[in-house]
């Protein structure tokens, strides 16, 4: 038999839960999150570099290590499609990109991955946001959207 603060306090858990999904359902929606997916391992993924399937669509395979990303500075053409394929040479480190809904946790032995569009120009921060050790706070790569490519 539930007392009835027992009952109370159910209810208020399930209507928690409900609003917390709702949310999650609607930021899926109207902000195209996209959940970062895990690839099977391979040691192709450690050497860093960018591949041109089309016109606008690129892969970002980024390589972590203390205390940089490789590459470090990434040239797209504006309304690229990119997928980042993201691992570590050593500890866990944190793959941000300003601006956009990538939060990823670069780590050895695994492959994260995640995608964007650049529809605007500009210069997006990559940023470890993981504590990685003395040079962590200077640990950053950049992508240069709409500039000419270098490659
Ligand atoms: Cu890498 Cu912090």
């Amino acid at each position: 038999m539930l007392e009835k603060f027992e009952k109370r306090i159910i209810i208020t858990a399930a209507a928690l839960l409900m609003i917390f999904l709702f949310f999650l359902m609607y930021a899926v929606g109207r902000f195209r999150t996209d959940l970062p997916a895990c690839v099977p391992y391979d040691k192709a993924y450690t050497h860093p570099h960018i591949t041109q399937l089309d016109d606008s669509t690129y892969q970002v395979f980024m390589v972590a290590r203390m205390w940089s990303f490789e590459p470090a500075q990434i040239y797209l053409p504006v309304g690229s499609e990119v997928d980042f394929y993201v691992t570590s040479l050593d500890v866990v480190h944190g793959f941000d990109i300003s601006s956009k809904n990538i939060n990823m946790m670069a780590e050895y032995g695994g492959i994260a991955k995640s995608s964007a569009r650049f529809s605007e120009p500009g210069v997006y921060t990559i940023t470890c946001h993981e504590y990685c050790g003395a040079g962590h706070q200077a640990m950053q790569a950049e992508i240069i959207v709409n500039y000419p490519t270098k490659r």
